[in-house]
């Protein structure tokens, strides 16, 4: 297996959970890539702390040359941040400098990330198809439904996205009405970080229409409290956290215009600080590691429960997220055990607004032969609405990176629900191609 941002700071979960496999055709060797040296050393010496005394330990291997890192691989997962913290930090910068959002994946961030991510992605696809043709991707990067979609194009559905949140979700609505983890069936469907739970049957009865009834019950979890209860009932469904950034935009970009530091701008100093840290002769990397991870995880969408006053996510929250589903992945898909996950792939069909190729999120079967997405109900009009525009403007983000036409960049800026002018998205494309070396190709 191979993993692209091979020095990136969730390694070591993805590792963790291959550690934790031994059964029969798990990974046993590991190839990290990384265009940084230093932080694949880094990396490496966490992993090599977390392999101690783990006798079928998989063998780590580092290399920062690219067709190396990929020749031959049977998966290669790709988690790579294009631009690093410090653009995730100008992504938000320059939008809130307009006065509209900028958050990593989602409004006028999510679309800047897009395009300057899209470009490196389709040349690790194309790379792929033609070193390690019979590997399946898996992909991480964000915006990771757009990201996989690009990607799409050169490797079909041997490039499946993936993202915790989905099931994150999933858990915390499973959990409030008392099923059972694994008993309960989550109907939920959108594209990345824009879908909803709009039912949870448990022995084929839907156990949701109890909780939007039940304001305790709803007072009693994260999207509960993030959304509130009437809002929740209205919408009779409960939606991804993300879609927080929709329904309360107002409150959200004037939560982050307040907070003295964007998320971005804190994980780049804490990240700066963590792998300074453990390059230092006879560091403890590991417990570093865990130290670091520990405070990201505990200030995970600060802002957003603040503004609502959501609280701070529940601890069991903290762990099983984006390893698992990838393990899971793995798993279904080297050893044909049959499994149900929700992923980013192909629509064929499911929902009948959108065409075949684009991508969005919805629960499949997957097994050896790959991924099956699982027939479901139509959006609400309002739901597609939304999923039809945000994908309107991730298809202008994929043309404008393909062509490299800067009026085509400023129309996928300016079609985005959360920009609200056109004069706007032209200084976004300006501002943006000042701070970001990767916007070069806008001409
Ligand atoms: C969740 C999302 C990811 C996103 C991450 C941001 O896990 O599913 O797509 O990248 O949150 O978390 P961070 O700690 O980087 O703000
Ligand atoms: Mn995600």
């Amino acid at each position: 297996m191979t993993i692209l941002g091979g020095g990136g700071f969730r390694v070591p979960l993805v590792y963790g959970a291959l550690l934790g496999d031994h059964a029969e055709g798990r990974v046993t060797r590991v190839v990290l890539h990384d265009v940084d040296a230093g932080r694949l050393r880094a990396i490496a010496r966490v992993l090599a702390e977390q392999a101690a005394g783990v006798p079928d330990a998989p063998a780590v291997t580092v290399t920062t040359d690219l067709d190396e890192a990929l020749r031959g691989a049977a998966f290669v997962f790709s988690a790579i941040r294009v631009g690093g913290l410090e653009g995730r930090a100008h992504d938000e910068r320059v939008a809130l400098a307009e006065g509209v959002l900028g958050q990593e994946t989602v409004g006028a961030g999510g679309v800047a990330y897009g395009l300057r991510t899209v470009p490196v992605a389709v040349d690790i696809a194309r790379r792929v198809a033609r070193l390690a043709p019979d590997a399946w991707v898996i992909n991480f990067t964000n915006p990771a439904g757009l990201v996989t979609e690009a990607m799409s194009r050169h490797l079909g559905d041997r490039v499946i996205g993936i993202c915790d949140s989905p099931v994150g979700l999933g858990r915390r609505v499973a959990r409030v009405l008392g099923a059972r983890p694994g008993e309960a069936w989550v109907d939920y469907v959108g594209l990345n970080h824009l879908g909803w739970v709009r039912g949870l049957r448990v022995a084929g009865r839907d156990e949701l229409p109890r909780l939007l009834a039940d304001p305790v019950l709803l007072g009693s979890f994260e999207e509960g409290r993030l959304f509130g209860a009437d809002w929740l009932r209205s919408l009779g469904a409960i939606p991804n956290e993300y879609l927080h950034y929709y329904y309360f935009t107002r409150e959200a970009v004037r939560a982050y215009r307040q907070a003295d530091r964007t998320r971005g701008a804190f994980l780049h100093d804490q990240q700066a600080r963590f792998y300074a840290g453990v390059a230092e002769p006879g560091a403890p990397a590991l417990e570093l590691w865990n130290r670091t991870r520990a405070e990201r995880e505990a200030t995970y969408m600060a802002e957003n429960r603040e503004t609502a006053g959501a609280g701070e996510r529940e601890d069991e929250d903290l762990s099983g997220g984006y390893e698992d589903v990838a393990l899971a992945l793995m798993r279904a898909i080297a050893r044909d055990e049959r499994a149900t996950l929700i992923l980013n792939v192909r629509n064929r069909g499911t929902l009948s607004p959108l065409d075949g190729d684009a991508v969005i999120e919805v629960p499949c079967l997957v097994d050896a032969s790959g991924t099956h997405p699982v027939s479901v109900d139509p959006l609400p009009d309002h739901a597609t609405g939304l999923v039809c525009a945000v994908k309107a403007v991730e298809r202008e983000v994929l043309a404008a990176a393909r062509s490299g036409s800067r009026a085509t960049a400023v129309k996928a800026f300016a079609l985005h629900p959360l920009v609200d002018s056109v004069n706007v998205a032209r200084r976004l494309v300006d501002g943006y191609t000042a701070v970001h070396p990767g916007l070069a190709y806008l001409g």
